[in-house]
């Protein structure tokens, strides 16, 4: 195994920050440093040379390798010289001898945050020989640990309920939309109190046909999506829920 680069050690309370990428983290986090007046500088390839990120590397004390989560390794192995200073990289899935883990759990589109969002979203960070506090000193976003093997299934969990439950909504929007002549502010209401339930009691907060075991209801709704894709999402979902449900279906 390749030794840590994190190993080494900065000792500055307010270390400048090198940020590679231009993508939608590397904005988000570029913004949020210069709203709390943290140094930073960028390094984009279709913009910068290798030698410029030679001597950006030079004065900063902490670079944050923000780029497409199967690049990363390559890249600071690539870039060995990024070697002898602290790296971080902040994919929920990569993990990597070459960098400190730490994972924003958040949704980075091409829209900013302001500072109060920002200061809230929690890091989830491998355990490992660097600490948050040490690496961001500055920051007091909450942070928590997790073990590096859990990593990939903590991310599967994320991905399963942020990402695909975004798939749901928006076919909704969209069909509300397309197929019923719906204008999808009809479902804002819905959407958000299934949210704020979700946040304030989870145990109660599903509804439906499933939980009433409604054997009728889940037949329609299944006829219904005859022919659509997601009528296999919907019998995948009946399957997780209730294998005893699924079999009466079929
Ligand atoms: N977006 C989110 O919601 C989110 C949330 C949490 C964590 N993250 C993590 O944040 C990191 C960045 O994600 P993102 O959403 O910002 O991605 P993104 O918007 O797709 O941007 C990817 C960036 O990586 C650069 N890049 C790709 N390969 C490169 C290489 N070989 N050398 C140099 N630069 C390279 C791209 O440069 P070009 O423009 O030149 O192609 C682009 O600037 C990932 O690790 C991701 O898992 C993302």
């Amino acid at each position: 195994m390749a030794t840590r680069p994190n190993s080494l050690t900065h000792s500055t309370q307010n270390p400048r920050y090198l940020i590679i990428g231009n993508g939608r983290v590397a904005r988000h986090f570029e913004h949020y440093f210069t709203l709390l007046r943290i140094p930073s500088q960028s390094w984009a390839r279709k913009q910068n040379s290798v030698e410029e990120l030679r001597e950006l590397h030079l004065s900063s004390e902490v670079t944050l390798v923000l780029i497409s989560d199967s690049e990363i390794e390559e890249f600071i192995k690539e870039n060995s010289f990024l070697q002898t200073k602290a790296i971080v990289h902040f994919s929920g899935s990569v993990t990597t001898a070459l960098a400190f883990g730490a994972h924003p759990l958040m949704t980075f589109t091409s829209s900013r945050y302001d500072l109060e969002t920002y200061v809230r979203i929690p890091f989830i960070c491998e355990k490992n020989t660097w600490s948050f506090e040490h690496l961001f000193p500055k920051l007091s976003n909450p942070h928590y640990l997790i073990e590096p093997n859990k990593k990939e299934f903590y991310h599967a969990l994320c991905v399963l309920s942020g990402n695909f439950t975004t798939l749901l909504w928006q076919k909704l929007f969209n069909d509300f939309e397309t197929e019923l002549g719906l204008p999808p502010e009809a479902a804002a209401l819905y959407l958000e109190k299934i949210s704020t339930n979700l946040l304030n009691h989870p145990e109660h907060a599903l509804t439906g046909p499933l939980v009433r075991k409604d054997i009728a209801t889940l037949q329609k709704n299944i006829k219904s999506l005859e022919g659509d894709p997601f009528q296999d999402v919907y019998y995948a979902f009946v399957k997780t829920f209730s294998p005893e449900l699924y079999k009466e279906l079929l």
